[in-house]
């Protein structure tokens, strides 16, 4: 089979980096691709967004199936236009994606179906908006009801940060469109889990637990980031947490998109946030989250062609899902400064190093050929990923690993993973 990915961050080297290894797959493209992705697949300078040139490219080079990773193309219709050209596609359409294009929309999906999550209220208006807050206990969140980068929430302490902080988002709309609606919504605690599943519509597959560390700074410290490493399966997410989930989030969220004809093909990402009254949905994504895939799809034992192909078939009931019993960690190394400023351009020397190396993967995000040298080119660069027999091991081999590529400015958490020891 030919197959095209779209994106070109380290969630599309890992599935690229999957396929690569599918007995089914004879050749693999990408766009846009980054330097990395290059060694495994032809890349085109094209752009996620650039939809009629995505389906022509597929066209050209007659693929037989297109999968689509990053949030923004899924949410504005990718899937649909590369449909309506005739193109097999692994990932949900407009009206599905929405699952995650709106936080009203999914709030309301949840309250309508009785799918746990924290009691909300959406706003249109910012003066209402700022009236409700009399009602509200503090810390309260607000989210932007649109996609914004991963930065659209925002947890207010007191009445006048939240005050603040609904201006931001709907008057000075910091988060652009994104802020024309928000979400006002309780504040939770307890472990956040990410679970990853595979739906084709009807059936539903969970794939192994995962978290994310969103802050930039060791200890959950500075701004939030696109994520700054992960490690799974997360010691937190219990058998018993995981027949909750089973019995009233995960199917009834398959369910729910059904009944309201969004039939959603493709992965669902939970975010949950394990309270004491039980397991929460925070969020739904419509995709792999990155760096999610990067520890989720390295321990996965299925041909992942099959699994996506059923999906897209509708015979996902038919494939037993299965992943090995070890972990995974992933660090990213970053350029010194992101998520705010930072510099791009620097070599990045020892990437030989991983040559041969089982079980050690490096997973390129901001990376660039240049002439016959790779440089960076983002603020995320790399993504260092190593499986251990559990988690402690993981964790010593993905910091080891961290040690044999360099570039000026290298910036890393030192931290990640580092919340198992207290499981
Ligand atoms: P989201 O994009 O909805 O996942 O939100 C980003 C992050 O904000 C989450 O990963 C949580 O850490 C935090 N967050 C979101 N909603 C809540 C909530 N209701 N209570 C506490 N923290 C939250
Ligand atoms: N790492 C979080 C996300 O991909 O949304």
């Amino acid at each position: 089979m030919k197959i095209l990915v779209v994106g070109g961050g380290g969630r599309e080297h890992a599935i690229v980096t999957a396929l690569s290894k599918s007995k089914r797959v004879d050749k693999l493209y990408c766009v846009p691709g980054n330097a990395g992705i290059e060694e495994l697949a032809e890349c085109a300078p094209i752009g996620v967004m650039e939809f009629d040139k995505i389906a022509m490219y597929a066209l050209e080079k007659q693929v037989d199936m297109v999968v689509v990773g990053p949030d923004d193309p899924l949410v504005a219709g990718l899937v649909d236009v590369l449909e309506t050209a005739g193109l097999k596609v692994f990932g949900p359409d407009k009206k599905a994606a929405i699952l995650e294009g709106s936080k009203a929309f999914s709030k309301d999906l949840m309250k309508k179906y009785n799918i746990p999550t924290a009691k909300y209220e959406v706003f249109e208006d910012s003066v209402k908006a700022v009236e409700f807050l009399n009602e509200c206990s503090f810390p309260i969140v607000l989210k932007a009801d649109g996609l914004a980068l991963g930065k659209g929430v925002l947890i207010c302490k007191d009445y006048d940060e939240a005050v603040a902080g609904i201006h931001e988002i709907m008057d000075d709309k910091k988060f652009g469109s994104a802020g024309n609606k928000m979400v006002i919504e309780e504040f939770m605690t307890g472990r956040e889990v990410s679970v990853l599943s595979f739906t084709d519509g009807k059936t539903i597959k969970i794939m192994t637990s995962a978290q994310d560390h969103k802050r930039a700074k060791d200890n959950d410290e500075g701004l939030n980031t696109g994520g700054m490493g992960t490690f799974s399966p997360s010691p937190f997410y219990t058998k018993e947490v995981d027949e909750f989930c089973h019995k009233y989030i995960y199917q009834a969220t398959v369910d729910a998109m059904r009944s309201e004809d969004r039939e959603f093909k493709g992965i669902i990402f939970f975010g949950l946030m394990i309270t004491k009254d039980g397991p929460k949905v925070l969020e739904y994504n419509a995709r792999f989250g990155d760096p999610e895939a990067q520890v989720v799809i390295t321990r996965m034992k299925n041909d992942i062609v099959d699994v996506f192909e059923a999906c897209i078939d509708g015979h996902l009931e038919n494939i037993d899902l299965q992943f090995e019993d070890n972990a995974a960690v992933c660090v990213i190394l970053a350029s010194d400064g992101y998520p705010v400023a930072y510099e791009k351009g620097k070599e990045i020397r020892g990437l030989e190093n991983f040559k041969g190396k089982d079980g050690y993967y490096c997973f390129h995000a901001g990376s660039k050929k240049v002439d016959d040298k790779i440089v960076t080119n983002g603020g995320r660069v790399l993504g260092i990923t190593a499986i251990g027999s559990d988690l402690k091991e993981a964790r010593k081999n993905a910091y080891a690993a961290c040690e044999w590529v360099d570039f000026d400015n290298k910036y890393m958490r030192h931290d990640i993973g580092k919340a198992i020891d207290e499981a």
